[in-house]
């Protein structure tokens, strides 16, 4: 008889999403059609949990069996103080987006936000970060996520613009002190862009949310420039029609990064990586 009668276990491994609101996640959909697509046989829901109450909801996924979760607004942070071990991004970021569980039952977290964006840059959208003058809006939790990996692009230059000055030159400053490229990164106010020019220019501000465009100066895109905004929605985002009007070569929104830092998740959990285009091509759709 085969052994894989008796190896076989019915019951899928579970995985979650934990989040305050959560209702309109696209992550349980993602993370279902790269099981269907891999074979995993796995379950991935949604779980909405209180203000403060992080630590009792991880505890009693992990008291009902679960393997892993992703960790979304705004527990990414208590997330990084809950977990025991933290991978590098992880550490850089200051959050936590992944936890896997293991089988030790510690927790080890991981943030695969921003190797999910340079996936959808470098991979899907074909554009070399090497060498180019990036600019980036804003100085939240969105943004520290993504500059380490950005950094071992080899970008030519990294400029932190943000409404409040003061956040993006201490964000400036905790990576320079983590590079040793001194005087790759540096902060600045907008009305400073002036004049500049950027070859990539990345929204991480949470403008787009309330339908707000912030206030770039004109003439600042480079000839062939890529402009690219991490949120996304059914129209071009406010900054994304700036980009058109401004001549960019090429505007791309955030829906590409979800999908590309669910498949790093995916692969930490379950070994094995799934392609993700389809899965872009089928969210695009509906
Ligand atoms: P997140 O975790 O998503 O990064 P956050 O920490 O609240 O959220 O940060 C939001 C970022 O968007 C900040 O950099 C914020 O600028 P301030 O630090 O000056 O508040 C930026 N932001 C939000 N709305 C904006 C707007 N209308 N114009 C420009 N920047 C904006």
């Amino acid at each position: 008889m085969s052994d894989s009668l008796f190896d076989f276990d019915p019951s899928p491994d579970q995985y979650a999403v934990m989040g305050n609101p959560i209702g309109h996640s696209k992550s349980p959909r993602i993370h279902n059609e790269f099981a269907r697509q891999t074979k995993q046989h796995i379950e991935y829901h949604a779980l909405q949990v209180d203000e403060g109450g992080l630590k009792q909801a991880v505890g009693n996924f992990q008291a009902n069996g679960g393997k892993g979760l992703n960790i979304t607004v705004p527990f990414k942070e208590d997330a990084w103080r809950l977990v025991d071990e933290r991978s590098t991004h992880a550490e850089q970021a200051g959050a936590v987006n992944t936890i896997m569980i293991r089988k030790d039952g510690s927790l080890f977290g991981d943030n695969t936000d921003g190797i999910g964006l340079m996936r959808d840059i470098k991979h899907n959208h074909q554009v070399k970060i090497k060498q180019l003058r990036v600019l980036i809006m804003g100085a939240g939790g969105a943004v520290r996520g993504i500059l380490a990996p950005l950094l071992e692009q080899k970008p030519a230059t990294i400029t932190i613009v943000n409404r409040t000055l003061g956040k993006a030159v201490q964000l400036a400053d905790l990576f320079t002190h983590s590079t040793t490229e001194k005087q790759l990164i540096s902060a600045c106010a907008y009305d400073a862009l002036d004049g500049k020019e950027f070859d990539l220019i990345i929204n991480g501000t949470s403008a787009s949310l309330q339908g707000d465009l912030p206030p770039l100066p004109d003439n600042i895109l480079a000839e062939g420039a890529c402009c690219y905004d991490m949120m996304y929605g059914k129209e071009p985002t406010p900054f994304l029609r700036w980009a058109a009007q401004q001549g960019a070569s090429l505007c791309f929104d955030g829906l590409g990064m979800l999908v590309e830092q669910a498949a790093v998740s995916f692969e930490l959990w379950r070994g094995v990586k799934p392609n993700t285009s389809p899965v872009i091509t089928l969210l695009q759709e509906s």
